[in-house]
């Protein structure tokens, strides 16, 4: 991986090929000014490539003479060699370099091939698949039924015993049957907990076009992949926001709103628009007909898998806490409205509690956790934090309610991780000026889960944040100024953001921040301490959840969400229920683990645990009342904090 050296600072970082140069220094907590985020446009992040060479871009901010001097933006230069670059005095937002020799590693976000080996079991055919039957036509010497004559190949050719045929299929089969001239290919289901079915057929040899559709079903996203399940590659993949947003930002609010007259009719309806569309584009993109979509996978929350199969959800959200049911159906796609043909079957993955949903499930999976020995923490973190630790053994399991504050809900001028969003943030110590790097580097418009946990860490590692949450009132920086709530910390001026308003960070926001990193990090406690464990023994932790490559694990540390870990024990999973979702519909095989993970993992009710609001309320300081948790935060704290200026 490539190296890049920053001058005069002597900090050194390695990065993926093909990483922005900016966030190279971001990485490397080379403070560099950035007020448009990456756009391009400010023009104030100018680097000059010493020695090596960067691909950059062209911009009129860069005189011929300086770009024959070695200019560039940093913000428009991609990294894909060993490169040393010079940061000028113009470029920082403070006077000088004010830390130095970060050795960094970028986070480690598990690749297609990493997980391959986390999940030694794919090599199984896919739990519902086209199988091509070439039978002999009947004559009067050999006249057994047509569905008998399906029955009998399936088993000599396939290996699949005891196939039930479904109504809708055998109404089918004798069409199909003379129209192929006794070739068609049979949709074969084989789930792991009942009798093969064959749910359809299409006359002739199909098989070169047979698709699946895995779903992750969230509160504020729904996202999908359409698979060839031939090639096993994803040909189109969407997402959108969840419409049921409309009615509530968060599973309580939906359940509220489902309880209503109409409302699980109407929340139904929202769901399964917003699948169908996604669905549709997808096809349309990937010019596969519905026809040839075998089965669907959905992976979601208890509330959210309830809801897509309008199931009222009203007995969740009171004690006892009681969901409908845990396991599902296999259904036709029909039912629910989808786009597929007659014989398309749609599999729902098992939530094993109110608050574990079959989202946690997948993401298990995804990440190889009941494969591995290792003892594993995984935190998925979403508008609910969910906490599991164990492994192929055992698993142990949590849910704690964060709030949406890390979707950025909640926050004066949060936003969902999309173009525009501020995903990372870098704070100068002594003048408070932030450098900031948008998803897209285009201009902000708002701030997102990691760009508010960057933020907020920042703030607080210079000291211009207090433990309590509160800004201190005695600091010399125009980046500190009284708001209508209170003070606030001004990110973005009105005419560097891309809507035109200022992009500010309250302390309402940092309440709401506090609560939510609280209440993960009590969750984690509860669950070691249930265990007798200490969280040193943690041999792996796993992040999931929309956060992508950008949470900084120093900051989340140093904010008290997470316990101090070594950070090579730390991996990032990305959207582990689409990916859990994805791997069930290529492997029977993983489906019957990802059951049998639903059934054996233990779920442990917060609401009603004695030592869960001790851990909360101790939590709800940055990073902890206790600092001996956190010795590693507390140095690196007290470094930064001597370079702030004061009134
Ligand atoms: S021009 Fe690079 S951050 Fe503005």
């Amino acid at each position: 991986m490539p190296k890049v050296t920053f001058t005069p600072d002597g900090t050194a970082v390695t990065v993926a090929p093909g990483e922005n140069l900016l966030r190279a220094a971001m990485l490397a907590d080379v403070a560099v000014s950035a007020s448009c985020g990456g756009d391009g446009t400010c023009g104030k992040c100018r680097m000059v490539v010493e020695q090596g060479t960067v691909d950059t871009t062209v911009t009129a901010k860069l005189t011929a003479e300086e770009i024959e001097r070695g200019y560039v933006l940093a913000c428009l230069s991609t990294v894909t060699d060993d490169v040393t670059v010079h940061v000028p005095l113009e470029s920082r937002p403070g006077k000088a370099p004010v830390r130095g020799g970060s050795s960094r590693q970028p986070n480690v976000v598990l690749s297609p091939e990493d997980r391959a080996v986390r999940v030694p079991r794919q090599a199984s055919p896919p739990p519902v698949a086209k199988r091509l039957l070439r039978m002999n036509a009947p004559d009067l010497t050999d006249n057994i039924n047509d569905a008998s004559r399906v029955k009998q190949t399936l088993k000599r050719v396939h290996g699949i015993r005891e196939a039930t045929i479904s109504l809708p299929a055998l109404r089918e089969l004798p069409q199909a049957a003379r129209d192929g001239e006794w070739v068609v290919t049979a949709f074969a289901a084989e789930p792991c907990d009942t009798m093969p079915i064959v749910s359809g057929f299409q006359a002739g040899d199909t098989t070169s076009r047979q698709y699946a559709v895995a779903v992750d079903v969230g509160t504020t996203t729904v996202e999908i992949a359409l698979i060839d399940l031939n090639s096993g590659e994803v040909v189109a993949s969407g997402n959108e926001y969840n419409s049921q947003v409309a009615r509530g930002d968060d599973v309580i609010s939906r359940v509220i709103a489902a309880s209503k007259p109409g409302g699980l009719d109407d929340l139904n309806t929202l769901i399964v628009g917003t699948l169908r569309d996604l669905v549709e584009g997808a096809l349309a993109r990937a010019d596969v007909s519905a026809e040839d979509i075998v089965s669907y996978y959905v992976a979601g929350n208890t509330v959210m898998t309830h809801l897509l199969l309008k199931i009222s959800p009203e007995f969740i959200r009171t004690s006892p806490y009681v969901p409908v049911a845990s396991e599902f159906p296999w259904m036709r796609a029909a039912q629910l409205g989808l786009p597929g043909g007659r014989a398309t079957r749609l599999y729902v993955t098992p939530c094993p509690a109110s608050w574990l949903g079959g989202d946690i499930v997948a993401g298990l999976v995804a990440a190889g956790v009941p494969w591995t020995e290792k003892l594993t923490l995984f935190i998925d973190v979403g508008t609910n934090g969910e906490i599991v630790l164990g492994n192929s053994e055992w698993l142990v399991s949590c849910s704690c309610s964060a709030g949406p504050a890390f979707e950025g809900g909640g926050i004066l001028h949060g936003m969902r991780a999309a173009d525009g969003a501020i995903e990372q943030v870098r704070i100068d110590d002594a003048t408070l000026v932030p450098t900031i790097m948008t998803i897209g580097g285009v201009k902000p418009i708002g701030i997102c889960g990691s760009g508010l946990i960057d933020c907020a860490a920042e703030l607080f590692m210079c000291g211009a944040l207090g433990r309590d949450g509160k800004f201190r009132t005695d600091l010399d920086s125009a980046h500190l100024v009284q708001g209508e709530r209170g003070l606030e910390y001004l990110l973005v001026a009105a005419e560097e953001s891309g809507t035109g308003r200022r992009i500010v960070l309250t302390e309402v926001d940092v309440e709401n921040l506090m609560r939510a990193k609280a209440a993960i990090f009590s969750g984690i406690s509860v669950l070691a301490e249930s265990l007798d464990l200490s969280l040193d023994a943690v041999e792996e932790v796993v992040i999931a959840g929309g956060f992508g490559h950008y949470l900084d694990l120093e900051r989340v540390t140093a904010l008290g969400m997470v316990p101090e870990i070594a950070p090579e024990r730390f991996v990032f999973l990305g959207n582990g229920s689409l990916l859990g979702a994805k791997l069930v519909a290529g492997s029977r095989e993983v489906l019957r683990t990802a059951r049998h993970t639903a059934e054996t993992i233990t779920y442990l009710e917060l609401s009603v645990n004695a030592g869960f609001m001790d851990h909360y309320s101790s939590a709800l300081f940055f990073p902890h009342t206790d600092l001996s948790l956190f010795p590693t935060t507390e140095k690196l704290r007290k470094q930064r904090f001597t370079n702030l200026a004061v009134i």
